[in-house]
């Protein structure tokens, strides 16, 4: 029978499995073995400012929405270097902002900027600014100080909501107070629902996702299917 069949085959391909005890990683190969297992991930690409008004932008891909309402992003800061195995926590400028200002702005990652995203990851001097350095234009937000990432599908401004610390790494949680979205991406107002947006619409405004190593993808393929129930 097909199905019997089918079963054996998938209990002998599991059987075959290679089983890790996750204590026998250390920090730095665990965080390898997350960062290429769960993927692909969007990308937070984070804009702060300090005290002074000095700016910072840094991509975070361990990251996603926490909560719909009240309208909540989440993402991981790790130590500054980012040795994982060192027991101290150095941390980075972004975080460090954030805990002064209690505000910060996640842009999504555009297709068209990924050079710059990456860029903009280089660990420079606290007081250089990663807009500049990666010839970025830094557009005034609405609600919050930390200015946005011009050209990017959507821009949330965010004030914290809370920040927890997972071992070295910290999750910082903003709550979105405004949000701006590229004329590309937005689509309008029906009826029953307000600010329809496709941050697909457009090649070049589409969001790239992280990838295993040093990978990313952009958005080919698309397949629908429905679900019975549910929103579609
Ligand atoms: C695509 C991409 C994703 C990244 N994701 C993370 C992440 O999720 N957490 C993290 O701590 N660092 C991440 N990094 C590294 C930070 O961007 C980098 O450490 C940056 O220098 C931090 O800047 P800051 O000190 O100005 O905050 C990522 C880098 C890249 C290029």
């Amino acid at each position: 029978m097909t199905t019997l069949h089918a079963d054996r085959d998938a209990e002998s391909r599991d059987s075959a499995t290679v089983s890790i005890d996750a204590a026998e990683l250390g920090p730095t190969e665990m965080y390898v073995f997350l960062r290429d297992a769960v993927v692909p991930r969007p990308i937070a690409w984070v804009s702060t400012i300090d005290t002074e008004g000095r700016t910072n932008l840094a991509p975070f891909s361990f990251f996603n929405v926490v909560s719909p309402y009240p309208p909540t992003l989440g993402f991981s800061c790790g130590p500054r270097g980012d040795n994982h195995n060192s027991p101290l926590r150095l941390v980075k400028d972004t975080l460090l902002n954030i805990r002064a200002t209690g505000e910060f702005v996640v842009n999504l990652s555009s297709a068209s900027l990924l050079d710059e995203v990456v860029k903009s990851s280089d660990p420079l001097p606290h007081e250089q600014s990663e807009f500049e350095h990666a010839g970025l234009v830094a557009v005034a937000s609405t609600r919050v100080r930390p200015p946005r990432v011009q050209g990017v599908p959507v821009a949330f401004e965010c004030r914290t909501f809370d920040i927890i610390e997972v071992g070295v790494n910290t999750w910082i949680m903003g709550t979105v107070v405004h949000m701006h979205v590229a004329p590309k991406a937005y689509v309008g107002s029906s009826a029953e629902l307000k600010h329809r947006i496709n941050v697909l619409a457009d090649a070049g405004t589409r969001p790239v996702g992280r990838l295993d190593r040093a990978n990313y993808t952009r958005v080919g393929d698309i397949e629908l299917h429905r679900r019975k129930e549910g929103p579609n």
